[in-house]
């Protein structure tokens, strides 16, 4: 009875580092991949998000795939990264090409899917009282153009929300936008979760400015990590360092042993 009490009290530390380590490796993948500041200015999620792709199953952050594999509309989840956020509001669901890292896009984000109206129903995205703006197109990058970066976000979207009218009707199809504008002309925000992966045809000629290999992170449970094992990584493009993976490895190893002595410390 009293070692289950001290059993308990050792875990409970390990839970809340658990959490918000997950945030913070996706933060990390967000900088790393330079969607910070290439697309945000600035990342602070307070759920995750993650994407199940029929025939790959749930997927890393950054993960390259390919765009047969990522074809089929995802699944998406949600889960809060702790007990004190709530998830039972209404949100938007958008999916952008934030394209090649270092990419200026003067036309904008490439618009793959934007739905309005989502809720998420346990922790599943659910979109039975939603609107399509644009319906699921899978990533489709051009031949040669290098790996881009698909970024799938889902906002809070409060009541006060309204779509500016290009963007109000069902059945858009896929096209060029300003997403930052979109949000903040809407009304959308905050920014509650994102991910994003890797998808490139062909072999690049292009010059990419230089990103660090994406950890694999701790944001999947070991069961889904295990599905995903055949790619677990996305390949950098060519003369790209890893220093940023492994800064980011120590950090979290650091967190993890604070932990470890905070249990020790209350045994
Ligand atoms: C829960 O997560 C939110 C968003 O990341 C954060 O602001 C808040 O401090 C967290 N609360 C606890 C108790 O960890
Ligand atoms: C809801 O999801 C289903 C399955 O992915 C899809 O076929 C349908 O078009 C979606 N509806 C809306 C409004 O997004």
């Amino acid at each position: 009875m009293f070692s289950t009490f001290l059993v308990s009290l050792a875990l409970l530390p390990f839970a809340f580092a658990q959490e918000s380590l997950d945030v913070k490796a996706i933060e990390a993948h967000f900088t790393q991949s330079h969607l910070v500041p290439d697309l945000f200015a600035s990342f602070n999620p307070s759920a995750l998000l993650s994407l199940d792709y029929a025939g790959v199953g749930v997927v890393q952050p950054g993960q390259l795939l390919t765009k047969e594999q990522v074809g089929p509309t995802p699944t998406v989840t949600v889960t809060p990264a702790n007990s004190s956020v709530s998830l039972d509001g209404i949100y938007t669901l958008a999916m952008v090409d934030a394209d090649v890292v270092g990419s200026k896009l003067p036309g904008g984000q490439t618009r793959h899917w934007l739905v309005n109206g989502v809720t998420i129903s346990g922790s599943t995205v659910a979109n039975s009282s939603a609107t399509a703006i644009t319906g699921y197109a899978g990533p489709w990058p051009a031949s040669g153009s290098g790996p881009h970066r698909y970024v799938v976000a889902i906002y809070a979207q409060p009541s006060t929300f309204a779509a500016p009218a290009a963007y109000s009707q069902p059945n858009l199809p896929v096209g060029t936008f300003d997403f930052n504008a979109y949000v903040q002309e809407s009304g959308l925000g905050p920014l509650v979760a994102a991910t994003y992966i890797n998808v490139e045809e062909g072999t690049t000629t292009l010059a990419i400015p230089s990103t660090s290999a994406v950890v694999t992170s701790t944001l999947l449970p070991s069961s889904a990590v295990q599905t995903s094992s055949k790619s677990t990584t996305a390949s950098a493009p060519s003369g790209s360092s890893t220093s940023g993976a492994s800064s980011i490895n120590v950090k979290l190893f650091g967190f993890t042993a604070t932990a470890a002595s905070l249990a020790l410390a209350l045994i």
